[in-house]
């Protein structure tokens, strides 16, 4: 036991209308009231995050928003401000995620920025990093991680850094039903730990870092079971209520 509780976050992307969530919601909250010992989230659409907090409200799910900006007002149309999602009741923010690196030039520079400003507003960041399959044959994967990790946790205290949680996801792992193997997410995990542990080595014991890539009902064990991993960050089998909830259940069996 390394006295980490196991998270388990369904990122919907821009998937599920309001009525949509509020029905998903309806049917998870029943399959994962008896997950003890298991963090649970979704992260829906900003649309629908007022609704699924009210609809979560008192159940063991908690609602993550999946991108904000750094500053807490401004013109910066079309944005949304940390004390924004925390006025709604919103746990936390997906920050990061590599379709927002991909497509919508999220960078290191502004990530680093978030960082500090999520907590500040008293939000769980979920900090997500990864190497395309490129960096991976090419032999850069350790370089990509080091580089993500390091800048974008470079403005958080070196005491806070356990409380944020931090998701490993090869970008070629995404959507393509290609997982990594348990060696290359252990590896590839424990390295992240390690970095955390070279500014903090009490953090890095702390810290949560999650598995995201491919992860189904069928590989979530495995892949949960390794010594370093934390849980997961599920994208398409977080989808249906009884797949995710197969996920949850076995992120409380390891
Ligand atoms: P998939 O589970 O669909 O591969 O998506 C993973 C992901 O991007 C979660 O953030």
């Amino acid at each position: 036991m390394n006295g980490r509780t196991p998270f388990v976050a369904a990122n919907w992307k821009m998937h599920k209308t309001v009525a949509e969530a509020e029905a998903f919601a309806a049917a998870l909250l029943p399959r994962v009231s008896d997950a003890e010992g298991v963090d649970v989230a979704v992260c829906p659409s900003f649309l629908a995050l007022g609704a699924i907090v009210d609809s979560t409200r008192g159940s063991r799910v908690r609602v993550l928003a999946q991108n904000m900006h750094y500053e807490a007002s401004g013109a910066f149309t079309g944005e949304v401000s940390p004390p924004m999602l925390a006025e709604l009741g919103v746990n936390g923010v997906i920050l990061g995620h590599s379709e927002r690196r991909e497509h919508f030039a999220e960078t290191d520079r502004a990530l680093e920025l978030k960082m500090p400003a999520a907590l500040a507003a008293g939000l769980l960041p979920v900090l997500c990093v990864g190497e395309t399959e490129e960096e991976r044959e090419r032999g850069d994967t350790e370089r990509k991680l080091r580089h993500q990790v390091q800048e974008d946790l470079s403005q958080v205290d070196s005491a806070q850094l356990g409380d944020v949680v931090i998701a490993y996801e090869p970008i070629w792992a995404i959507g393509t039903g290609l997982v990594a193997t348990a060696e290359q997410a252990q590896e590839a995990i424990a390295f992240v730990r390690a970095l955390v542990g070279d500014r903090a080595p009490e953090q890095a014991e702390r810290v949560r870092i999650l598995y995201g890539g491919s992860v189904n009902p069928d590989n979530a064990a495995e892949l949960l079971a390794l010594p370093d991993v934390d849980g997961a960050l599920v994208g398409g089998a977080s989808l249906e209520a009884e797949s995710f909830a197969a996920i949850v259940a076995a992120a409380g069996r390891r």
